[in-house]
């Protein structure tokens, strides 16, 4: 087996690893007792426990509590973050135990949010089981639930313990979903580094790399969040495309998926970005095709108008200004505040 990656993230409460590659579960009960947790819960969806659930237990004491919640984002709310505390105030676990989160995002952003909270926080390891949650959510410490009022609106930074990432858990994903996951793969591409962008523009550079793409992009994402944990400055370059993206989602009711949505966002912006001179013209014929490998999107469906005024909605806009990531080359990009009526001003993506 080729040996396993680990990536180091500082942040404020010390440095954890994310272990990356075929077998890294088998370091799940290393990572607990070098914790010293006594006890550990997991929690995962209905989708994920029949999948990987007893892989995961056979690492665990045989009577280690499981926590199984219906999945999907229609479950991410504060009732399912009620139940996940009962559930863990249930099997009595103490301030020196230990969470596991198994899945994807949504079951890592609401289990890590649980751990946060459950006697003002306890330890939490994530084991990612998407591409998605692998290279972004598992990673850098924000967890929350949404609200009827909009996605993600409540949360706590709380960063896990250590990240498992056991690529053998994602040869049972979906084509569709892994592909979803690879737009954020991208994106770090864009926004750092232009030769992981140019692996994954080659052919099946997902799928013949994938150890290594997802190692690059938790590296990334490290060095990002070492430098701006409580996202006021440089982290927000994370969300290249995703302001637009979430528009897209929330206008499509989210029938788009919000990889498809952050690939449609991320080439909208470079269009407006080439437009205004603000990177080299045609950047964005690379992205599209990079994009187009993985079947993903890249044509706006709604009208420039409608989807600037959804923007306006966004939890990271600041009075009458916006905050957007900008690329300037292939593997750089910036912030830029634009003015909501620089951006209303007629720039369709055509
Ligand atoms: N998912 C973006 C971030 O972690 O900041």
């Amino acid at each position: 087996m080729a040996p396993l990656s680990q990536i180091p993230v500082r942040c404020s409460r010390g440095t954890y690893q994310v272990t990356i590659g075929p077998g890294a579960l088998s370091l799940l009960p290393q990572v607990v007792s070098k914790l010293g947790a006594r006890r550990v819960a997991v929690i995962t969806d209905s989708h994920v426990a029949p999948l990987h659930g007893e892989r995961v237990r056979q690492f665990l004491p045989p009577e280690t509590p499981l926590y199984v919640f219906p999945a999907g984002e229609a479950s991410k709310t504060l009732e399912t973050i009620g139940g996940m505390l009962h559930f863990l105030a249930e099997a009595q676990l103490t301030r020196g135990d230990l969470v596991v989160a198994l899945g994807g995002g949504v079951t890592g952003d609401m289990a890590g949010f649980s751990a946060a909270i459950y006697l003002r926080g306890i330890p939490v390891v994530q084991l990612p089981t998407t591409l998605l949650a692998a290279i972004d959510s598992s990673v850098g410490g924000k967890t929350g639930v949404d609200l009827p009022q909009g996605k993600n609106l409540a949360g706590a930074f709380w960063q896990p313990s250590a990240v498992l990432c056991d690529t053998t858990l994602m040869e049972t994903l979906p084509q569709r979903i892994l592909f979803d996951g690879t737009a954020e793969a991208v994106k770090y591409g864009m926004i750092r580094d232009a030769a992981l962008f140019r692996t994954l523009a080659a052919p099946s550079g997902l799928q013949n790399h994938l150890q290594e793409v997802i190692a690059r992009c938790a590296e990334i994402k490290a060095e990002i969040v070492a430098g701006d944990e409580f996202d006021r400055g440089e982290r927000a370059l994370l969300n290249f495309g995703h302001t637009l993206g979430h528009a897209v989602e929330r206008e499509s009711q989210f029938a788009i998926s919000h990889g498809q949505a952050v690939a449609i966002g991320m080439v909208a912006v470079t269009r407006w970005a080439e437009r205004r001179g603000w990177c080299p013209e045609n950047l964005h014929l690379p992205l599209v095709e990079a994009l187009k490998e993985y079947a993903l999107p890249t044509e706006l469906p709604y009208p420039w108008e409608r989807l600037t005024s959804a923007m306006l909605h966004d939890k990271k806009r600041r009075g009458d200004h916006i905050q957007l990531v900008v690329p300037e080359s292939l593997g750089r990009c910036v912030l830029k505040t634009i003015s909501v009526e620089e951006l209303q001003r007629g720039e369709g993506n055509s």
